[in-house]
């Protein structure tokens, strides 16, 4: 398998610990552990007893038993828990797929989730999401694009980086279109729980048998660090990646999995409290953004913490960015690393104080 580099990855690596603030990333404001003994039943007593005994392969019983209740309607045998979601990306191309196969995925899109299926020779289709359309994906597009031939399609909505997401109605439309050619539809939920004026969408895997569906503790759940996710499929999908992970990580510590039971346990308390933080974060940006119309201009986010604006008057934005970084201190990811050089995306999902200093610092360069 030949990868081709991560741009996204690759940017962060350069900036992310070389800068002070940042408005680039897709995550919110990250808990701490003292945040985790107040605001879920974990206690320090529960981490001293833990003994650190290999774990199973699917994921300990507590850790699938906690996941299964949130969003799996209480099926264990439906669930997984992973090395973040990236893990549960590279489990689901690389035990279903074979070099050949068509897989249709979005244009803009996540680079990991089309990656892992280039690298195994896979052909590759794309879905556009149009800066005309708001960034909203046009459903008629499937009539040419979902053929027999289709053996995969990729989605994540809410959407990184656009915040772009379908109504229920199109997601259902989505299932019945794949289930007609027979194509699996992965579902990256990354973002699921971050809806600011609709009800999170349904789980794909629970009302189609080949759909298969991707979460993590790393956006909504502010805990990037502690390395989790997690996969929702039907019980013979999750068993070709048991004997996959076999090769790779095996399973997840005793103590991960212990903090990810409690901290599903109070996921309401956890995800509510970004929630707030990022929907008058996003009232803010775009107040901002509508003052600021002379050099940039947005499509408003219907979910997630990151819009994908558009700068004007031929400005270098790639170059920008680097400059804001070495300059100001401030992160900023720009188009390119997604395809779209004229944009860049721009994260509210950190605190409020953050979000300010860094439109601040790009307007002292560009107003
Ligand atoms: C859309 C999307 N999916 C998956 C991931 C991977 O997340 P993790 O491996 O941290 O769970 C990211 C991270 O940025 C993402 O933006």
């Amino acid at each position: 398998m030949k990868f081709k580099k991560a741009l996204l990855e690759e940017w962060m690596r350069d900036y992310y610990f070389e800068t002070d603030y940042d408005i680039g990333s897709s995550g919110v404001e990250n808990y701490s552990m003292t945040d985790l003994y107040e605001l879920t039943g974990l206690r320090r007593e529960d981490l001293d007893a833990v003994v650190f005994h290999d774990s199973m392969t699917l994921g300990g019983d507590a850790a699938r038993q906690a996941l299964a209740d949130r969003f799996a309607g209480g099926d264990v045998s439906r669930v997984m828990v992973t090395h973040g979601s990236t893990e549960a990306n590279f489990l689901i191309n690389a035990g279903l797929l074979e070099a050949g196969d068509e897989v249709l995925v979005l244009d803009p899109f996540y680079q990991q989730l089309y990656a892992v299926a280039e690298a195994l020779g896979c052909r590759l289709k794309r879905w556009p999401m149009r800066w005309e359309d708001g960034f909203q994906p046009r459903m008629e597009d499937l009539d040419d694009l979902l053929t027999p031939d289709t053996k995969m399609v990729v989605v994540n909505f809410p959407h990184n980086p656009t915040g772009a997401t379908i109504a229920a109605d199109e997601q259902a439309e989505l299932i019945r279109r794949c289930d007609q050619v027979g194509a699996y539809l992965v579902w990256d939920g990354a973002f699921s729980e971050l809806v600011y004026d609709t009800p999170m969408l349904p789980e794909p895997p629970l009302v189609y048998e080949r759909a298969l569906s991707m979460g993590t503790f790393s956006k909504a759940y502010g805990l990037p660090g502690l390395r989790v996710g997690w996969c929702i499929a039907a019980p013979e999908v999750l068993e070709k990646f048991v004997r996959l992970r076999d090769y790779t990580l095996l399973h997840l510590s005793p103590l991960v999995e212990l903090i990810f039971q409690k901290a599903l346990e109070a996921g309401d308390v956890l995800v509510g409290k970004r929630l707030e933080q990022a929907r008058g974060n996003r009232a803010l940006l775009d107040g901002w953004i509508r003052a600021h119309s002379d050099f940039i201009e947005w499509a408003l986010p219907a979910g997630g913490v990151t819009g994908f604006p558009r700068f004007k008057n031929g400005l270098d934005v790639e170059a920008f960015c680097h400059r804001l970084a070495q300059e100001k201190r401030v992160l900023l990811v720009p188009g390119s690393c997604f395809g779209f050089p004229e944009h860049a995306r721009l994260g509210f999902g950190g605190s409020t104080a953050e979000l300010e200093a860094g439109l601040d610092a790009i307007a002292s360069l560009l107003g």
